[in-house]
């Protein structure tokens, strides 16, 4: 017999005003490889229907079941319940806009996001449909797709002390796009450019490095280098700009 798992989750429907911020608690028995995934949705087959959770893959590649796990932002879809103790507390994710329960809104902060650091190749070059593909050398393409491996499922942003407190950060994952333009030499953007987006409390001088965002990522981006190599560029460029140096 597997042990009795007791889940204490979060409730709240802000579109029905009768509803009031609240915790219900349920209990399910622990079954071989059981995930959060398999858990709310046996509460949600078998004792509440009404539980709202997002899930798309299943298989941590689309990002959508980012909550809060006994306080740590994490992907309910790649998280067994045999790593967690016999009480387990579920929490939407802090920050983004709650649409029920279990379930936010991170799409709109993701999109704005993208926005306002231009996370698009930035070139004068036009393109040509016809043309052969440009090459890139092997190496230079690894370390891009490193980056490219975010799932934008925000676990970084809810695990982030600045983002947190100040609504306008960009937080890591906006670094990590910034960092992933920066290696591709189809960008032409000047490092001048870059800090314009970048160089400021919003941006890299509003990180405290600390580092939950790295700890968190289910991806295992490398975050902390990024964010180093950017405070270091940002600040050379900040420097430069100082002391009116040309680049
Ligand atoms: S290192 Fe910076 S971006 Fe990462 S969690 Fe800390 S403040 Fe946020
Ligand atoms: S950097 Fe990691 S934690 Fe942040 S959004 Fe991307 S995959 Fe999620
Ligand atoms: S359901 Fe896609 S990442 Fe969990």
């Amino acid at each position: 017999m597997g042990r009795k798992l007791v889940f204490n989750i979060f409730r709240y429907n802000p579109q029905d005003p009768d509803s009031k911020p609240h915790m219900d608690s349920f209990s399910l028995e622990e079954t071989e490889s059981m995930t959060l995934f398999i858990a709310l949705n046996q509460i949600r087959e078998e004792k509440d229907p009404s539980l709202q959770f997002d899930f798309c893959c299943r298989a941590g590649i689309c990002g959508s079941c980012g909550m809060m796990i006994n306080g740590r932002p994490g992907l309910a879809c790649k998280t067994l319940t045999k790593e967690l103790p016999d009480q387990i507390t579920l929490m939407p994710l802090p920050i983004f806009k709650l649409i029920g329960d279990l379930s936010v809104d991170t799409g709109t902060w993701f999109r704005a996001m993208n926005e306002k650091v231009e996370s698009w190749i930035h070139t004068n070059k036009e393109f040509d449909p016809n043309g052969p593909e440009d090459r890139m050398d092997n190496d230079l393409a690894e370390e891009i797709y490193e980056l490219e491996r975010c799932v934008e499922c925000g676990c970084c942003v809810a695990g982030c002390g600045t983002a947190n407190m100040r609504e306008d950060f960009l937080g890591a994952v906006a670094m990590n796009r910034i960092a992933r333009f920066m290696m591709d030499p189809r960008d032409e953007r000047s490092g001048r450019e870059y800090f314009e987006v970048i160089g400021t409390d919003e941006g890299i001088f509003g990180c405290m490095g600390l580092l939950g965002c790295e700890d968190v990522c289910p991806r295992q981006i490398p975050l902390q280098d990024q964010l180093g190599m950017l405070r270091r560029k940002m600040g050379w460029e900040a420097i430069k700009h100082l002391f009116r140096f040309k680049s």
